[in-house]
């Protein structure tokens, strides 16, 4: 499986322990930046890690910024991009099983190291239920982007 990952300035620094434990784990890694501390902006790589998925290339993203919620807002304009913005393990294994969620994403100013490689491993580690009434929710929330709900 291969993972995107992406972030802003002030995600930079647990993008990189991401980025080390996922590679550790032997998933292959896309990493979309940004690749410094200095300032920029999250929609610019929400984009560049939305566009990893939709394409194919990457079947999961990771998205870090200050607090998880612009990253989640940027990704989510992307028709086809499910992205969650978690601070609980509980929420990073249900956004998969029931949401079929394609990207996580958290905030480096909410959670500590520890909590974000937890995260990680729960949200890669889990499977959608594409079962009973899941599949037909998600398919509601593709009718909403396509204005046909
Ligand atoms: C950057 O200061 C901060 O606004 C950004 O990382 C993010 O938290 C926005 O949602």
């Amino acid at each position: 499986m291969k993972i995107v990952i992406g972030c802003d300035h002030a995600g930079f620094s647990i993008k990189k322990a991401v980025k080390e434990h996922i590679l550790a784990k032997g998933y292959e890694v896309e990493d979309v930046g940004t690749y410094s501390a200095d300032s920029c902006h999250y929609p610019l790589y929400a984009h560049a890690a939305a566009e990893k998925i939709l394409s194919g290339e990457c079947q999961l993203g990771i998205l870090i910024c200050g607090t998880g919620i612009g990253m989640s807002m940027a990704a989510n304009k992307h028709p086809g991009i499910r992205a969650a913005c978690c601070s609980d393990v509980f929420s990073a294994r249900l956004t998969r099983e029931h949401n079929d969620a394609n990207m996580l994403c958290f905030g480096e100013r909410v959670v500590g190291i520890g909590l974000a490689l937890d995260l990680v491993d729960t949200f890669l580690g889990a499977t959608y239920m594409n079962s009973g009434n899941h599949p037909i929710r998600v398919a509601m929330l593709s009718e909403i982007e396509k204005g046909s709900f």
